[in-house]
């Protein structure tokens, strides 16, 4: 196995499919390892958690995991408690945390590429948190986690992707990772103010195997889908435009009643958080799985920070 001590995780490109099935298959072997060696597994490491945007589940998940293995945390949940509200750079923040000797970086930012400039700065290893509409590849690795653990498999699936697929950064991570899998059928439902990236429909499309479609309504493919992967449409990113964003808001939501005569193995899954677009009479249905999707991030988030400071190998 490629070892990952000292490696960043900023990109989901960054991993090969050999690179993801090693971290998936860790995080299962988690379990594995005796709770008297996983609580001090991160034992005198230190993580600077820095979320320049606001985090329930990637940021929490990621101190309980520090948490949980024994190490130690700091940095703001909040840019406006540090220097950053003087106008202090992103550059310079990365390189004072730095001399402080933290053993890795956990970075979330608004602007897309940031977390690879701090990447730059550090010279620990930094992990992306989310980098405005562009990746978010330890929810990538949490959703492939969760696909595997519904489904037995990736290969050969039949992904319906629904929402705001031009803003989302989960789907853009997730739809380059299923793209390392062998004939991953991938559906794209969106309106045409929130479609996919038009790179990525043509990647899909490259592809010699699977499916690669773009529909506007979910009642096009819920019939057909093992997955059908629900998100958010993202507010925050329509800056000046936000009579779009009313416009389009409500566009999707997906109810129990449009559950009838779907797959036996449908699984509903969502990165969190969401507004409408799941109505909540969905949460009891056998296909619900948001949940312990969120759930998961928890093992994925403790695999990674084990593997990147060289406590597991
Ligand atoms: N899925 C996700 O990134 O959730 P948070 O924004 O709450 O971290």
């Amino acid at each position: 196995m490629a070892s990952f001590e000292g490696r960043d995780l900023i990109s989901i490109r960054d991993l090969s499919r050999a690179d993801i099935e090693a971290i998936l298959d860790k995080a299962r072997a988690m379990s594995d390892i005796p709770a008297e060696e996983r609580r001090v597994l991160l034992r005198g490491k230190t993580m600077a958690s820095l979320f320049f945007e606001p985090s329930t589940r990637t940021r929490t998940s990621f101190n309980a995991a520090m948490r949980n293995l024994g190490g130690w945390v700091e940095g703001f949940a909040d840019p406006k408690t540090s220097s950053v509200s003087k106008m202090e750079s992103l550059w310079d923040t990365i390189k004072i945390y730095d001399g402080y000797g933290y053993s890795v970086f956990v970075i979330r930012h608004p602007l897309k590429g940031a977390a690879r400039l701090a990447s730059d700065a550090a010279k620990a290893p930094v992990i992306n948190a989310g980098d405005g509409a562009n990746q978010h590849p330890t929810q990538t690795l949490l959703d492939l986690y969760t696909i595997q653990e519904t489904q037995g498999r990736i290969d050969g699936l039949r992904v319906g992707m629904v929402g705001d697929l031009a803003h989302g950064r989960t789907v853009h991570s997730l739809t380059q990772a299923l793209l390392k899998f062998k004939g991953v059928d991938l559906y794209f439902v969106s309106s045409r103010a929130l479609k996919m990236p038009g790179h990525l429909v043509d990647k899909c499309r490259a592809r010699s195997e699977g499916v690669c479609e773009e529909v506007s309504r979910i009642e096009e493919v819920i019939g057909d889908v093992d997955i059908l992967y629900m998100t958010r449409v993202q507010k925050e990113r329509f800056g000046g435009d936000q009579a779009l964003y009313e416009k389009v808001k409500n566009i999707y939501r997906l109810s129990s009643d449009m559950l009838v005569g779907v797959r036996e193995n449908l699984k509903v899954l969502h990165p969190l958080p969401r507004v409408d677009e799941i109505a909540t009479d969905v949460d009891n249905t056998p296909y619900a799985y948001y949940f312990q999707q969120a759930r998961n991030g928890l093992r994925i988030r403790e695999t990674l920070l084990a593997l990147l400071t060289g406590a597991l190998t």
